[in-house]
């Protein structure tokens, strides 16, 4: 399938676990990708698996932290002029801190709503022009269930996600006119990093109980009990797709049923 062959992207959290998947899949449908993350050696990892897939020449990859203004504008801008153009964005990058609420310090509260929420503003703010002028545009968003169903002691991260989930069906309304579709992700149960050490992170005295309906009813690769990135790779490429153009101000849980 390539339908992707005329389409630029830029994907953010682009270094690790489902953002390298969408890096992956969205060049293997011949893309032209703009890849971001914090993280060097995560970039790294993703150039040399697209070197390995024979796609790296449609690749370029940028250090950039996405709750940071001025790294965000010259980032977009370099992005966008190197690729001639934007059709979609993908936001995928976060972090994840778990703590008690009460115990939750503003420093962790404030890193966690600026890269998660303002980040993902930030990117999608300074990448519209460039989306609204290719006439299909589309935002892909990344939430969570934490955003809907009760996640205990990860309140900040909620509450990212939740503006994260309302802020994507703002911007449907009000650029629909103009052809921009925004269309959020929902992931929850799925093997990365991320959620890989989510207990690694819990606060001391946690109560494991309190997690009734985090465990997939689907398994991963191998049989694994979270779900693989690239089954929400595999999403993201449909729904920023031409395949996806009746989808807009919407979510779309990959939970492998763990709410069902
Ligand atoms: N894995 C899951 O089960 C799950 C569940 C719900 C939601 N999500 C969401 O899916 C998305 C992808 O998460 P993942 O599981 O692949 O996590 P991950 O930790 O594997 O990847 C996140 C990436 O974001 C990057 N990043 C962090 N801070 C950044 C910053 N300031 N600027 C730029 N890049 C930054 C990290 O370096 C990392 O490469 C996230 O938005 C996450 O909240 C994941």
């Amino acid at each position: 399938m390539q339908r992707f062959s005329d389409r630029r992207a830029i994907v953010t959290g682009a270094g690790s676990g489902i953002g390298a998947a969408t890096v992956a899949r969205l060049l293997d449908e011949g893309a032209a990708v703009a890849a971001f993350d914090i993280s060097a050696a995560g970039l790294a990892a993703t150039t040399a698996a697209a070197e390995e897939a024979g796609t790296a020449k449609r690749l370029t990859t940028a250090v950039v932290d996405i709750s940071l203004e001025d790294e965000v504008i010259a980032a977009v801008d370099t992005a966008v002029t190197e690729m001639g153009g934007l059709e979609a964005l993908i936001n995928v990058a976060a972090v994840q801190s778990c703590s008690h609420t009460h115990e939750t310090s503003l420093d962790e509260w404030n890193r966690t709503l600026a890269v998660n929420l303002t980040g993902t503003f930030l990117m999608t703010r300074q990448a519209l022009p460039a989306l609204l002028k290719s006439g299909h545009g589309v935002v892909v968003n990344f939430t969570s269930t934490a955003a809907t169903f009760a996640h205990p002691y990860m309140a900040a991260y909620a509450a990212s996600k939740g503006g994260i989930l309302s802020f994507t069906h703002s911007l449907a309304l009000e650029y629909a006119k103009q052809g921009l579709r925004a269309v959020n992700i929902q992931p929850g149960g799925v093997s990365t990093a991320l959620a890989n050490s989510t207990l690694d992170k819990m606060p001391e005295g946690y109560d494991l109980g309190l997690w009734t309906k985090q465990t997939p009813l689907l398994h991963g690769k191998d049989n694994e009990i979270l779900g693989d990135p690239s089954a929400v790779a595999s999403v993201v490429a449909m729904v920023a797709s031409d395949d996806g153009a009746f989808i807009t101000g919407t979510e779309i849980r990959l939970d492998g049923g763990a709410h069902a």
